[in-house]
């Protein structure tokens, strides 16, 4: 893959660059994209008719159980080349900050540490009515499991339709969006709000915008460079070309 010369020496001497990932960047790790179809005993709904507080109100099991599901399916997965390439790049970046909308962990299992997770983890579980984080719970009950502190049930730590992001996380990809010199978007459908919006408010204040994605998306019209193919492969693949081959 040929990179532009251009694109190389700006990612060589740049200073602060953001980038924004969503599931594509896991699919070689395994992980169904969100938009994917489901399988099994999950294929009859649609991640977006699970992944909300009505959903929860009208069937708490039915949502408890789909996410120690997707638990499990996170527990026995690694993070590919495109996870360990980010994360390489933090280290050659001056300020370096990653934005995910995963849930899965694997960008944290990678290495990478100045991460902000917009739509929380799916390895956290916490109380739905006090928001006590809980350590220890039962998958295998016949009910929701509840909290020790207050009795209210129990719920994975993750943002569903519908619900705010945590303010802390948004307000810091907004100010990261808005002051770095290049924005990546990797591996998302750019479909969602508010993050989808980050890649436009950091084009926007003069950022270089950078999609990697399998296929095109709303933002590719605007973005300087679009890759179109597997993030695990061309992420890799830039890290070379911009900081290890003839430097
Ligand atoms: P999507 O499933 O909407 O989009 C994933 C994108 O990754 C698609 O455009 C795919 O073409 C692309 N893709 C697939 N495999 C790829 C690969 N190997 N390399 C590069 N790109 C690849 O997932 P998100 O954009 O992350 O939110 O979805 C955003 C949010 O929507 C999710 O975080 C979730 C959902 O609502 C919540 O749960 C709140």
């Amino acid at each position: 893959m040929n990179f532009a010369p251009e694109l190389i020496s700006l990612l060589r001497g740049t200073s602060k660059l953001v980038a924004l990932t969503g599931a594509g960047v896991s699919q070689e790790s395994g992980l169904r994209t969100f938009r994917d179809a489901q399988t099994g005993l999950w294929a009859q709904y649609k991640p977006e008719e699970l992944a909300s507080p009505e959903a929860f109100r009208r069937d708490p099991k039915l949502v408890w159980d789909w996410y120690a599901w997707r638990r499990e399916a996170v527990k026995g997965v690694r993070p590919n080349p495109g996870h360990y390439a980010l994360a390489e790049m933090a280290k050659r970046v001056p300020e370096f900050i990653l934005i995910t909308q995963n849930v899965d962990g694997l960008h944290h299992m990678a290495g990478n540490r100045k991460l902000i997770e917009l739509h929380g983890n799916i390895q956290r579980v916490r109380c739905a009515e006090c928001y006590t984080l809980t350590e220890t719970w039962g998958d295998d009950t016949e009910s929701v499991p509840q909290c020790l502190v207050c009795g209210g049930l129990l719920r994975p730590d993750v943002v569903w339709f519908g619900e705010p992001l945590p303010r802390d996380q948004l307000e810091a990809a907004v100010e990261a969006a808005r002051t770095c010199e290049v924005f990546f978007s990797i591996g998302t459908s750019g479909v969602v709000q508010p993050a989808a919006s980050l890649a436009f408010a950091a084009h926007n204040r003069g950022a270089v915008v950078v999609e990697i994605n399998a296929e095109p998306t709303p933002l590719t019209p605007k973005a300087n460079y679009a890759f179109h193919g597997k993030s695990g492969e061309i992420l890799p693949k830039l890290v070379t070309a911009v900081w290890e081959n003839g430097r």
